[in-house]
């Protein structure tokens, strides 16, 4: 087990633990709903959202009739989703996985989803995952401003000016943004960048 990775599960499992697994939000993230009219399953269509969380944008696309794998490092947000998944009868499949080690499911998917988490050495394993003309959805922190008064801001998981752009410039970029969130609301705003992208065909 890597340094990072056993940080990593320490540090969310407690966060889960302490704040409950629906504090960062249970709404799909607005950048996916935008897009909704992307999101149109072929016949059992599948979907991989990493770093899942609470499997709030897995769900969405659950219901939208993707079949969706949903990866995260913390065993108490996993235990948490599979509990919800068998709960409402969502085609979700949670796993407890470390990013840092482990390989992606070896399949292809129509959608990728990466929201609120950044591992750059796992780029080459997304647009992998990625079917032939399939999507990546991603959306996460990035450096915008020099100070923000939340959000993440060192190197590691901040995402550079330009970086989430030029790292899926091989593939077609529907759409990308790079904005500042809420920012009159100084306990709320944080800059994000924000992407969809289409794996060109063979
Ligand atoms: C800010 S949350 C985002 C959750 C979800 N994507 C969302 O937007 O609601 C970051 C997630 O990354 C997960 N994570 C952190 N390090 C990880 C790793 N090495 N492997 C897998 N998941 C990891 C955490 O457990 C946490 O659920």
């Amino acid at each position: 087990m890597g340094d990072r990775d056993r940080g990593d599960r320490q540090k969310w499992n407690r966060k889960y633990r302490d704040k409950g697994p629906e504090s960062f939000g249970s709404e799909p993230a607005e950048w996916l709903v935008a897009h909704r009219d992307l999101l149109t399953p072929e016949p059992h269509g599948r979907a991989l959202d990493v770093a899942c969380g609470n499997g709030r944008n897995a769900a969405y696309l659950a219901r939208l009739g993707f079949t969706v794998d949903a990866l995260d490092v913390s065993g108490v947000v996993i235990a948490w989703l599979r509990e919800r998944v068998d709960r409402e009868g969502l085609s979700v499949h949670p796993r407890c996985c470390d990013l840092t080690r482990g390989p992606l499911p070896p399949r292809e998917y129509q959608v990728v989803l990466n929201f609120n988490f950044l591992q750059r050495d796992l780029f080459a394993a997304l647009k992998d995952a990625t079917a032939p003309g399939g999507l990546v959805v991603f959306e996460s922190f990035t450096r915008l401003q020099v100070e923000l008064p939340r959000g993440p801001s060192d190197p590691e998981h901040t995402l550079e000016a330009g970086e989430l752009r030029r790292a899926f410039a091989d593939f077609e970029i529907l759409d990308y943004r790079e904005k500042t969130l809420f920012p009159e609301d100084v306990q709320k705003t944080r800059a994000m960048a924000s992407l969809v992208a289409r794996r060109p065909d063979r």
